[in-house]
């Protein structure tokens, strides 16, 4: 099969569009011909500088396809499902072996590029606000990098349970394309001030919630723009800073920051069924998959490039 590997991690220009032998099929995997391939928040920064088990790498989280293969011991797959899946690398190839119990059928109504992107995505959005943020209606909560993936999935997931969204991204232009997916006031980071924006905007108490995928300088700010006993959660580092923060703030106003990582709660029987409901609501038309781009496989290293240069607003994917 084609995948688009790199043997070093690196800018965008380290992948390369290769034969690499076909994936093997365990007792309890899965293999699909994979039709859409979404590249994840994840996808880039591993790319950039996060861990190479095998050399040369295939990176990449989430991708949907076909399944062409089943392992003997799996019983609820067979050839030909729709599925989308996820696993902590081999997206951006033809082919991806996985284990099934990270697959899911994808609803008929449902696109395989609107598939690729809800397990990482929608899945991430959904725990941070709910699971682990405990959002209610009439709360307000403050999404860092709305414009991000998982920003725009949790600003429709957020307006749909009742709260009142606020989101940043680095331009107006990127703001103003978030109001059609449920974004009450947007921040223009880049000109404004953002705890001074949001005090501003809660009568000076701050937000119930804060959601940040940004992490560092950002995430400190989130911390301060949370209100008196409000929730901060993190769950990621797309602005490549340092992972140090200063608790102080955290004690001085009762506040609780709290990590999430979708991975460490994949395999429970309540994120796969989440992940299932995410996708019937798409087929029900409740939830909009945002796709801005579509790039050749073999265009990686251009898709990748794409992302890097903040212009996607929404998911930017590749097609074997
Ligand atoms: N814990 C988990 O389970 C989990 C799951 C999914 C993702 N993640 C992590 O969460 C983060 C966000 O993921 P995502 O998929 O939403 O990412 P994404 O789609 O690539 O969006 C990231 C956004 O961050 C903003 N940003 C701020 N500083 C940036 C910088 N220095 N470089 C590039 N972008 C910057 C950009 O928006 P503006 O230009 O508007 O600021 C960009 O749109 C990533 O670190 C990812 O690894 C974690």
């Amino acid at each position: 099969m084609k995948a688009a590997v790199y043997y070093e991690t690196g800018g965008p220009q380290v992948f390369k569009y290769e034969d690499v032998p076909d994936p093997s099929c365990g007792p309890r995997d899965i293999v699909i011909d994979i039709k859409a391939i979404s590249i994840e928040g994840g996808d880039v920064l591993n790319r950039a500088g996060g861990p190479m088990p095998a050399v040369p790498h295939i990176v990449g989280y989430d991708a949907a396809g076909v399944i062409c293969q089943v392992g003997e011991k799996v019983t609820n797959r067979h050839i030909g499902q729709r599925v989308t899946t996820l696993s902590p690398f081999g997206s951006h190839a033809e082919k991806r072996a996985l284990a099934a119990i990270t697959s899911w059928i994808i609803p008929d109504k449902v696109s395989f590029e609107e598939a690729a992107c809800v397990p990482v995505t929608f899945g991430t959005a959904h725990d941070c606000l709910f699971e682990f943020g405990r959002l209610k209606a009439g709360e307000t909560v403050l999404i860092q990098a709305g414009a991000g993936g998982v920003g725009m999935a949790a600003i429709q997931l957020a307006k749909r349970a009742g709260a009142r969204v606020l989101a940043t991204a680095s331009s107006d232009k990127r703001l103003e394309r978030l109001k059609a997916y449920g974004l009450d006031v947007g921040i223009n980071y880049a000109e404004k001030d953002l705890v001074s924006e949001v005090r501003r905007l809660t009568e000076n108490q701050g937000v119930d919630l804060a959601v940040d995928g940004v992490g560092g300088k950002v995430l400190q700010k989130s911390i301060e723009a949370a209100r008196s006993r409000g929730r901060i959660i993190t769950f990621g580092q797309a602005g490549r800073g340092s992972w140090r923060i200063d608790v102080s703030g955290l004690a001085l106003g009762n506040k609780t920051l709290t990590g999430v990582y979708l991975g460490a709660e994949i395999a429970t029987e309540r994120a796969q069924k989440m992940i299932g409901q995410l996708l019937m609501d798409i087929a029900a038309g409740i939830i909009q998959v945002p796709i801005d781009r579509k790039f050749l496989l073999s265009r990686a290293a251009e898709a990748h490039a794409y992302i890097e240069s903040r212009q996607a607003v929404g998911r930017v994917l590749l097609i074997p």
